[in-house]
């Protein structure tokens, strides 16, 4: 194979990877290319974290999850906006899944939108790109949120509870999932939904502070309150990717798509009301 062929073979394969939710060291290969040369056929491996992984986990230093959490309360207490609570985010180095992340994926949307939906985390296209639901499960967020009149750019507000890509896309750790809760909750608060819409399991249970899955939990409202008071009502239902596995479960999925639309029609209504 010539070297330019092997080039091309290598990316095709490491962007098939990257979608199907393997780590990919591009770093680590780059650097494995320069030194084989063109003639030989370069050694891949998927990967655990990336080449400046050590460095970075250095900067982590000796500071316990606790010592994390306070940082992460303090710097989500000082954030007065969303921009500035996206800034202290993306500065933060407490939480290990940083390591083996390309972006800090935190936010998109309008701020200051009714409706707040919080997913798990970022994706292997969130990771390239740096904005949450981008990828295949993103596009059909979009479509059902599409469905009931929401979108991005009008009136709803995109976030996740972890603000890196897991490993392999392998679900939150409790102790990661913990580390980000301060900035979830501040990010709340700074965009002062009316309602939440969190989607899968990992979310759910994550806000709700509960093991119960995510088949009992969907189509079911509570009232959110941050530590520091701040309330939404929130519903559960099905992430985007688990219904591209599961199409036969869209019908329910549906369901609590209109039973949000009658609460914000509801909603609108009251405040016209009163208007
Ligand atoms: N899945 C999530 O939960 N969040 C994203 O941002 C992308 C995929």
């Amino acid at each position: 194979m010539s070297h330019s062929s092997t080039e091309l073979a290598l990316k095709s394969l490491t962007g098939w990877w990257d979608d199907m939710g393997v780590d990919v060291d591009h770093a680590a290969l780059a650097a494995l290319e320069k030194v084989r040369g063109p003639a030989r056929e370069p050694q891949m491996a998927p990967k655990m974290g990336h080449t400046d992984a050590p460095a970075k986990s250095r900067r982590r230093g000796r500071k316990t999850l606790q010592d994390w959490i306070a940082e992460a309360e303090s710097l989500a207490r000082d954030a007065q906006t969303l921009d500035a609570l996206k800034l202290a985010i993306e500065g933060f180095e407490g939480c290990p899944l940083k390591e083996g992340a390309n972006k800090t994926v935190v936010f998109d949307g309008v701020q200051g939108a009714p409706v707040m939906v919080i997913g798990e985390g970022a994706g292997g296209r969130e990771d390239r790109i740096g904005r949450p639901f981008v990828g295949k499960a993103g596009e059909l967020l979009d479509k059902m949120l599409a469905a009931i009149a929401l979108d991005r750019k009008t009136n709803t507000f995109i976030t996740n509870v972890t603000y890196w890509r897991p490993p392999g896309n392998r679900n939150p750790t409790d102790e990661e999932l913990a580390v980000c809760r301060p900035f979830v909750d501040r990010m709340i608060e700074l965009n002062a939904p009316k309602f939440i819409l969190a989607v899968g399991g990992v979310s759910a249970q994550s806000l709700l502070h509960t093991k119960t899955g995510i088949m009992k939990l969907r189509g079911g409202w509570t009232d959110y309150t941050t530590p520091s008071g701040f309330g939404a009502p929130m519903l559960a239902t099905f992430h985007p990717a688990y219904l591209l596995r599961r199409p036969e479960d869209k019908s329910r999925a549906w369901r609590d798509l209109l039973a949000l639309q009658a609460r914000l029609d509801g909603d609108a209504g009251s405040a016209a009301g009163s208007a």
